[in-house]
């Protein structure tokens, strides 16, 4: 069979092609989420949420969601807006491939009020009863001329981490540059599943012009310093992005109990959470199917489409040498 030899790559572009030029020929309505071609939720479930589409095990309402103690997998869509579990954090998208779902979270702040000689702290907590904050796509940032922002968390792990942020003037502040001089970034922990951020500032070293700090968790590449943030930061929310896995056992175990292994469609393999024991596992389709592993019909394949493309391909590629050849 030729047709096996072409490379990977090529692969994957042609699926996402077909996927993506599928629903360009229904123009949906606008803001209307693009629906992916396979079964995204359980028979009779809605599979959006404002402009989100849901797909299972996560689920809008009960049935249509994996159950667990904490109820991690429902989303709240009572106002339209899709928030994660019974918290009231907005999500932004939940992908199924890579296991991630971005989520929204304030920046913390604090403010020095000259006359009052008081500070003003707004702060900010994040729990998380199963998903981690990934470590790697995530960064703690902490803006300010005189402040140490501490970042602690005692779900998964007991840790405390900081950093601090000095500057003397505004000038002296260099755009883009998160070393230290009016910004410093730090990692969080690995598996980390709870943050609370909490400033210490000293009133004696604030500077007149810049009264406030702010500190957050966001997701790399959703903020780049400016040193006009250290004067108009305001209120700012960033995405965070977590990581997910479903159950609370290894994949050996979980398949020992076919009424709830989570990987049901046919030949979907089974990938235990990178962070280890009690946090899970992860459902992935075949190779050469996509979709969701979730669902009895969730994968797809795309072995017809392949096909029609491999003929036009090396129809194309014969036509190229015959025109060289003459
Ligand atoms: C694992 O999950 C099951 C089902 O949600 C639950 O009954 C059980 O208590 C959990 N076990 C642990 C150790 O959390
Ligand atoms: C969903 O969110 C609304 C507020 O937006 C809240 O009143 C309601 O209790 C939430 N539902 C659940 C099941 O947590
Ligand atoms: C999900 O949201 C994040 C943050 O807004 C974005 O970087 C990412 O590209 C989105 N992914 C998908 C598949 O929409
Ligand atoms: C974070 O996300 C990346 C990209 O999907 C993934 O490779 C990695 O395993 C995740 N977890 C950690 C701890 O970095
Ligand atoms: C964190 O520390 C507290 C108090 O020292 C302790 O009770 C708790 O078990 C620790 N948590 C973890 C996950 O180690
Ligand atoms: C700093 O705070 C202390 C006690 O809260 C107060 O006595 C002092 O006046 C403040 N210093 C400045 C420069 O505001
Ligand atoms: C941050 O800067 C990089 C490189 O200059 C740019 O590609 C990226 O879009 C910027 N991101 C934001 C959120 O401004």
């Amino acid at each position: 069979m030729i047709f096996v030899w072409l490379p990977l790559t090529l692969l994957s572009q042609i699926t996402i092609y077909i996927v993506q030029s599928a629903p360009a020929l229904m123009p949906a309505p606008a803001r209307a989420p693009v629906l992916p071609a396979y079964e995204i939720v359980k028979p009779g479930c809605i599979p959006t949420c404002g402009g989100l589409v849901v797909p299972y095990p996560f689920g809008t309402s009960k049935g249509c969601y994996l159950e667990n103690k904490a109820s991690s997998f429902f989303i709240n869509c009572s106002d339209h807006t899709p928030r994660l579990g019974k918290s009231s954090i907005p999500v932004l998208n939940i992908t199924l491939d890579d296991h991630h779902i971005h989520i929204l979270i304030p920046a913390a702040r604090i403010c020095y009020n000259d006359i009052t000689a008081k500070f003003r702290e707004y702060s900010v907590a994040l729990r998380l009863s199963k998903f981690q904050v990934n470590s790697t796509l995530n960064k703690f940032t902490v803006i300010g001329c005189s402040t140490l922002a501490l970042i602690t968390g005692k779900r998964a792990q007991n840790y405390t981490t900081g950093c601090a942020s000095v500057c003397d003037r505004v000038e002296s502040v260099v755009d883009g540059s998160c070393s230290g001089i009016g910004c410093c970034q730090t990692s969080l922990p690995i598996g980390a599943r709870d943050f609370e951020v909490t400033f210490q500032v000293y009133n004696n070293s604030i500077l007149a012009d810049i009264p406030c700090s702010s500190a957050f968790v966001a997701e790399q590449g959703f903020y780049n310093f400016s040193s006009s943030d250290l004067i108009t930061f305001e209120k700012r929310s960033f995405p965070v992005m977590l990581d997910w896995a479903v159950g609370n056992q290894t994949c050996a175990i979980a398949k020992k109990n076919k009424a709830s292994y989570a990987c049901v469609a046919p030949d979907s393999t089974c990938i235990d959470s990178e962070y280890g024991k009690g946090t899970g596992y992860r459902c992935y389709c075949p190779s050469g199917y996509h979709g969701n592993p979730y669902l009895i019909n969730g994968c797809i394949g795309m072995s017809i489409d392949l096909f029609l493309c491999h003929i036009i391909i090396i129809q194309r590629a014969m036509l190229f040498i015959i025109a060289i050849e003459y």
